[in-house]
């Protein structure tokens, strides 16, 4: 049985940090779906399409990893593109009550999923992308974070 797992973020930007979790996810399961959520409530500041394409990019040599994106509920978008497991990184010890909640909360809505989490490598447990946007913002090197052509884009909107 293949089994087909979906990575959901709202990945503004995708860092190393989460292209680490996503390239041990891909030698675990079959197929892997990371799925960047539109996510209006955060006010993203880059756009759902240019956030699509700076993961499609970031995560090009990984032959069984497709990037999507979604507006609705993640147990949604797990259904419809038949994946059984969610994938969530665990950074610290910070992170573990929210992710709880959530894991609890999307398996109340679907039997179906379960969610698996993965902990970050030392070397990027500090790492969040807001972190990563206000560095850039500064005037900070954010070249060791973040993919090259993530780290371009974030020149090009900060100048
Ligand atoms: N490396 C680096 N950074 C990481 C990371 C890792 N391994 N794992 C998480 N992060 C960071 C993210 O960059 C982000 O940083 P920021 O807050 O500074 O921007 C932060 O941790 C949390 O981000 P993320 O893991 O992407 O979660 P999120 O809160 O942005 O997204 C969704 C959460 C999209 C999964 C959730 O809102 C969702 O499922 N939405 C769909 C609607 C839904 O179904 N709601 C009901 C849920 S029960």
């Amino acid at each position: 049985m293949k089994i087909t797992a979906i990575y959901p973020g709202t990945f503004d930007p995708i860092t190393k940090g989460h292209v680490d979790v996503v390239a041990r996810a891909s030698s675990m399961f079959d197929a892997i779906k990371v799925a960047v959520a539109s996510n209006p409530g955060k006010t993203p500041f880059f756009g759902l399409e240019q956030r699509v394409s700076l993961a499609k990019s970031a995560l090009e040599k990984l032959p069984n990893v497709e990037v999507i994106s979604f507006g609705g509920l993640l147990v949604d978008c797990a259904k419809d593109n038949d994946a059984s497991v969610i994938i969530r990184g665990l950074r610290a010890v910070s992170d573990f009550e929210f992710e709880v909640q959530l894991a609890g909360m999307n398996r109340r809505l679907s039997a179906s999923v379960e969610t698996v989490f993965i902990a970050a490598s030392q070397e990027y447990a500090f790492l969040s992308s807001s972190l990563i946007r206000e560095i850039s913002r500064l005037g900070g090197d954010v070249t060791e974070f973040v993919p090259a052509n993530v780290n371009a884009a974030l020149l090009a909107h900060t100048g």
